[in-house]
């Protein structure tokens, strides 16, 4: 367990991802919130002024603090990026460059051979990639970053299903409105409708699901081992994606072995403790009918996968149907379970400021 406490700041805090971060670290035990970034649209209001786009209402402990413009080296060492890529590709080097760990959700550095794509759960062991990037680059900061909100729910379900060596995955998401941020898909497009195509979704689920699930060596990753196919579709749902997953494997499981590998799976490794990690990462729902996004989205805080209707398949393996909560775990609450892995590693003491 972490014995320091940190004060954090957000870039981009006033979006969709942005505000869920907010409402995540209100009375975060290692976090404490003392600086948040927008763009020049909202500088200089209060984050009360913002208007608020979850449930409820601004939190108060947020209420007071001034937005600012995003300044590398004026902010906390810890910074959670919830930009747009665009702005992602604009701040977050500069920001790595002046010192500061930048755990982000954009898409930007993903990809990049010396930034982790981590989920504690599934990868832990390429946070190592951190000292190749030290090395490599001319900062003292770092970049760390969580998945594609589609791509978490089928990495950790893959991940629970590594021992049967999953070789070929057919997946299409049933996305929902809050995954294209705010104001996001206009109404006239989504409401009782499906929009079969989401630009460069269905590419970040194949090429991120394998970096995640890869081997972490001296020369980078190397992606795993298989084929993903995938289709996306954004539909008229506010909060959850919902994946239909087939899977083929080398060593195929009977179907109660498959069921007991999802529900038992719960891979942190030993003796690390995370505040925002669920008890069971993965929930398995036995009801013909689940999941389902108004029902289970927010099942343990949002931050676990849930899947059920298990069953053969007659192309691969088997089948399922999985649902996670896009801003939770698939964004906000992911990324603040990467820090709080950083802060167990070590990666956020040095010269960092505290409170306590
Ligand atoms: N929504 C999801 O389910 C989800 C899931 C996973 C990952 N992500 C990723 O997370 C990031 C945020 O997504 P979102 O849905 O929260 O988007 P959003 O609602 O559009 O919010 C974007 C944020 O970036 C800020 N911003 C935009 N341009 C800027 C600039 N030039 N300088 C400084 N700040 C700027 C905005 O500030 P203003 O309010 O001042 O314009 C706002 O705070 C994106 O990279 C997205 O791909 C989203």
């Amino acid at each position: 367990m972490a014995t320091q406490r940190w004060e954090v700041g957000i870039l981009g805090a006033t979006g969709m991802v942005g505000q869920q971060l907010v409402r995540r670290l209100e009375g975060h035990p290692w976090f404490r919130l003392a600086w948040v970034a927008a763009s020049e649209r909202s500088e200089g209001r209060t984050y009360g002024e913002i208007p608020w786009l979850l449930g409820g209402s601004v939190p108060e402990f947020a209420r007071d603090l001034r937005v600012e413009r995003p300044i590398a080296g004026r902010a906390p060492q810890l910074l959670f990026s919830a930009l747009d890529a665009e702005a992602a590709t604009r701040y977050e080097h500069a920001f790595a460059a002046a010192g500061h760990i930048v755990v982000s959700n954009a898409r930007t550095h993903r990809l990049e051979g010396d930034v982790p794509l981590l989920i504690p759960e599934v990868n832990p062991d390429h946070l190592a990639l951190l000292a190749a990037q030290r090395a490599g680059r001319p900062w003292r900061g770092a970049i760390v970053t969580n998945p594609n909100c589609s791509t978490v729910f089928l990495a950790l379900v893959l991940a629970a299903c590594r021992r049967f060596a999953p070789s070929r995955v057919l997946v299409t998401t049933f996305q929902a409105a809050s995954g294209a941020g705010h104001p996001g898909v206009p109404s006239w497009d989504l409401l009782g409708n499906v929009v079969p195509f989401i630009d460069g979704e269905e590419e970040k689920i194949e090429t991120e699901t394998k970096k995640i699930l890869g081997t972490c060596g001296d020369g980078g990753v190397a992606p795993a081992p298989m084929a993903i196919s995938a289709q996306a579709a954004r539909v008229p749902v506010l909060e959850g994606h919902t994946e239909a997953i087939s899977m083929g494997f080398d060593a195929p499981p009977s179907e109660a072995d498959l069921v007991s590998a999802l529900r038992g799976f719960s891979n942190l490794p030993a003796g690390i403790v995370l505040p925002s990690a669920p008890k069971a990462p993965i929930i398995h729902l036995p009801e013909r009918d689940r999941p389902q996004p108004r029902l289970d989205a927010n099942r343990a805080d949002g931050m676990a996968v849930c899947v059920g209707r298990v069953r053969a398949c007659p192309v691969l393996d088997f089948k399922l149907v999985a649902l996670g909560h896009n801003t939770i775990r698939g964004a906000a609450g992911a990324a603040i379970l990467n820090a709080e892995l950083l802060a167990v590693r070590g990666w956020l003491s040095e010269g960092a400021p505290s409170w306590s």
